[in-house]
């Protein structure tokens, strides 16, 4: 068939059978599909969408043109998590070691284009000599030996939608369930786990905004991770505050060794708990929800977590006295407060604007486009909490008073506080298995 042809078929409604679906991905890879009607079948796939069975081909070919990990050898159950992205989510860091301490081996291999919001390899890039550029012959034995490894996306998983993505982001088609379904799902089935659970987070700090799309995500994804025969579960939960206390490198890495220890703001600690419980069920480690919760919990309090965590950022070449003493990590040079206008209750915080408030505070022209690790919020007021005027909203840590006008800007942009208290947002509004 002819590219012009397979763009008719689809801006007509039509279903691509599995040869078709193979000779795109084929014609992606060996960049012999032009630009302009790529994007113009990414176009025709936004408006006219693709069927489960459609979508679950594409996921397969996308998957089947990089490298695909085999990690049978390792024995145990090996499980993978995705999230969506959302502002202050620090939650991959926590659940990958705790996972392994349960006995679940957790691949994690990361991109780092989230564009507002701060990776988890940014994050961990605080630790002094923490590599995660490694090799897939490297990152198995990491697997082996340790049970979890965060590292970059390697160029060699799912190549393809690498093409795609980029393409997507500039041609306003990323906001399409086959897409998004066969973009994750091709990369986190090409790092070689059995299943997988998905975050997918909505509300103003995501990018859907849109409770019925996210929910129609997390389905999407479970429907044809099932298909391709492995276990998948989805979480819709929100993201219309940040996560936890803090936003920033330094600050959120320390919140995570916090979780680590059982510790932490209590939303977070919930989100892991849940989590990490669909993790150690879908890996078979646990039986009951009881006994998924109870091993959970066993993990973060008796310091094996933890202990993980440091085996895992040894291994990969990081200073692991960081995470024995936090105060080791950057901070900035000076701290205050941003003031409540009024007194009132919180009502709404839109995560999205405080992540654009950070990422001007971090953007470090002298380090080369590297993100200031120092800088960020912490203290943050969630929704649903009084305050009197001129209380701190949260606290600012900055390095560059030249920056700190147009950052405020957006912080205090950020929120609306209303003189009854709102409902508090439900953290975890579905799950969809
Ligand atoms: N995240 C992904 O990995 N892929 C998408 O298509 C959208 C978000």
């Amino acid at each position: 068939p002819s590219f012009s042809y397979l763009i008719e078929k689809k801006r007509d409604g039509g279903e691509f059978n599995e040869d078709e679906v193979r000779f795109i991905v084929d014609s992606i890879l060996d960049r012999e599909m032009p630009e302009f009607q790529m994007a113009a079948l990414a176009m025709a796939i936004y408006f006219q969408n693709m069927s489960a069975q459609e979508t679950a081909c594409f996921a397969e070919e996308m998957m089947l043109s990089g490298e695909v990990i085999d990690l049978s050898k390792i024995t145990k159950p090996k499980i993978a998590k995705y999230s969506t992205g959302g502002v202050g989510d620090k939650t991959s860091l926590v659940l990958t070691p705790l996972a392994a301490a349960c006995g679940v081996v957790m691949p994690a291999m990361n991109g780092v284009d989230e564009n507002f919001v701060i990776s988890t390899l940014d994050k961990l890039s605080a630790i002094p000599k923490f590599r995660s550029d490694i090799e897939l012959k490297e990152f198995v034995k990491l697997l082996n030996n340790v049970n979890c490894a965060i590292v970059q996306q390697h160029p060699e998983i799912a190549p393809v939608d690498g093409i795609l993505y980029e393409l997507r982001q500039n041609t306003a088609t990323i906001q399409s369930l086959p897409l998004i379904t066969g973009s994750i799902l091709s990369k986190k089935l090409a790092e070689g786990a059995e299943g997988l659970v998905v975050d997918v987070k909505w509300g103003n700090g995501s990018f859907v905004k849109d409770l019925e799309q996210a929910k129609q995500l997390a389905r999407s994804i479970t429907r044809v991770g099932r298909s391709m025969k492995r276990r998948c579960v989805a979480l819709v939960t929100d993201m219309n505050q940040p996560l936890g206390d803090t936003v920033g490198t330094a600050l959120e890495l320390r919140e995570a060794i916090e979780l680590l220890k059982g510790e932490g703001p209590e939303d977070l600690k919930e989100l892991v708990l849940k989590l990490g419980m669909e993790i150690v069920r879908l890996a078979g480690v646990a039986g009951s929800t009881l006994s998924a919760k109870q091993t959970v919990q066993k993990h973060l309090k008796d310091g094996s977590a933890l202990e993980k965590f440091k085996e895992m950022v040894a291994a990969q070449g990081g200073d692991t006295s960081v995470i024995d003493d936090p105060d080791k990590f950057p901070t900035a040079k000076y701290i205050r407060k941003l003031p409540a206008p009024k007194r009132g209750y919180v009502h709404t915080i839109n995560a999205g604007m405080i992540a654009r408030g950070v990422q001007i505070l971090a953007a470090n022209s002298k380090k080369g486009g590297k993100l200031d690790p120092a800088v960020g919020v912490s203290e943050i007021k969630k929704v649903g909490t009084q305050v009197k005027q001129g209380e701190p909203l949260m606290m600012i840590h900055y390095n560059d008073e030249a920056r700190l006008e147009s950052a405020l800007e957006y912080l205090r942009s950020a929120y609306r506080l209303a003189p009854k208290r709102p409902n508090p947002p439900e953290l975890v509004v579905e799950r969809v298995a």
